[in-house]
């Protein structure tokens, strides 16, 4: 395969803030960017050279967007495969149909980790009542999950161990679910890799995450809660799972930290993640131009970290009913860099960007990054 290079039209599908800030990598390095979504006004549409603005099961518009780019990646795992199959006839896609059909259904996720023999909570696929009411007996405390669609939270619902099976399932409103056990975990932490059509691979260190209200708060790295024993086997694991998929782009895992200080896999996301975007201000080489080298056939960058780091999301709660959050207080520390998603409307538990601190130790840009977000409440 020759490689892609610098004045070559980059596809994306998605348009929200992962495709914005591949966007602005993409741009750096001297490529075009179109992005395709049913949206307007998005945050990636509004760095790109072009937008396209149709649904996903359009045929005809994929059709014509594919033959206006070089390659295609995408910012989220809830797009049809077959969007990405009709794009294949014209174009590269990466990553590929597989990974994208795996990562996107816990069920088939789950059951693909569990054939590669990697670890994973405990659970049972449900179809019904009766499954459901089996699995709770299996497994006690759990939650369930629907198979299809879910993110941040959304369709989740944790379960006691005398919840009943029966009103759950009809008030839960899916035809296919996974009860997962309840994990007891020290902490969680994500690895990010990136892999290419050659099967060269990088693996970042591991990110310590804690989450508010099932959205990610705050990302640290390095994980200080993380024996380096267990790093490296989170990374082994990662490198397994972009085999098996034939991933090319960048893939994260999800990891929760068990009581033995295993590694046990909570879930893919087969894209940049939240948890990376610290990897824009603290590594000499970010998540986002790793997918631009990765899709385009270049070398990839080194995963190295420069200093150690703390990242805040900042959610629509931040932000007052007139006028903005107090962005002079929070870039006041010097050491605060802020990143904006270009997003109009404020809502609730919405991401609209997020702040990235630097330090001599995490503890250090932990302080320097919470007490930033803090100030943004000053007026
Ligand atoms: N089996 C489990 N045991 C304990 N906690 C869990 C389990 N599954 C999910 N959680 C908690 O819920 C959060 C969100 O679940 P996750 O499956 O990652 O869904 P989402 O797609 O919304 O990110 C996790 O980050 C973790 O804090
Ligand atoms: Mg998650």
């Amino acid at each position: 395969m020759s490689a892609i290079l610098p004045g070559a039209t980059l596809g994306m599908l998605g348009s929200g803030q992962l495709g914005r800030m591949f966007a602005i990598e993409a741009r750096r390095l001297g490529y075009r960017v179109h992005v395709f979504s049913p949206d307007s006004d998005t945050p990636a549409g509004e760095v790109a050279n072009a937008s396209w603005i149709a649904e996903y099961d359009d045929e005809d518009s994929l059709k014509e967007f594919a033959n206006t780019v070089d390659v295609v990646s995408l910012e989220f795992e809830n797009i049809d495969v077959q969007a990405l199959h009709v794009l294949e006839q014209y174009v590269p896609v990466r990553p590929g149909p597989l990974t994208l059909h795996t990562a996107q259904h816990r069920a088939r996720e789950k059951t693909a980790l569990r054939n590669m023999g990697l670890a994973t909570a405990p659970f049972h696929l449900v179809h019904s009542a009766d499954e459901l009411s089996r699995a709770q007996q299996e497994l006690g405390e759990g939650i369930l999950k629907t198979a299809a669609w879910g993110y941040d939270g959304k369709g989740q619902q944790r379960l006691s161990p005398q919840a009943d099976a029966k009103s759950v399932w009809q008030n839960f409103g899916t035809d296919e679910a996974v009860f997962e056990g309840l994990v007891k975990f020290r902490c969680e932490f994500s690895v990010i890799g990136v892999r290419t059509e050659a099967g060269d691979m990088q693996l970042y260190g591991a990110v310590e995450n804690a989450h508010a209200n099932h959205i990610l708060d705050v990302s640290l790295a390095p994980a200080p809660s993380v024996p380096e024993s267990a790093v490296q086997r989170a990374q082994e694991m990662t490198r397994v799972v972009m085999e098996k998929l034939d991933t090319v782009g960048v893939l994260c895992i999800e990891f929760f930290l068990d009581e033995h200080d295993e590694p046990i896999i909570n879930e893919i996301a087969p894209r940049p993640h939240n948890s990376g975007h610290l990897t824009i201000d603290a590594h000499y080489v970010c998540q986002f131009e790793q997918q631009v080298r990765a899709i385009c056939g270049l070398p990839l960058g080194t995963t190295q970290q420069r200093q150690p780091a703390a990242m805040v999301n900042l959610l629509g709660d931040l932000w007052p009913v007139h006028g903005q959050p107090n962005w002079v207080a929070a870039l006041s520390n010097p050491l605060v860099k802020l990143h904006l998603y270009g997003k109009q409307d404020a809502r609730p538990g919405r991401k609209m960007g997020h702040l990235t601190a630097l330090g001599d130790s995490v503890a250090a840009a932990e302080t320097t990054a919470q007490s930033a977000r803090q100030s943004l409440l000053e007026r």
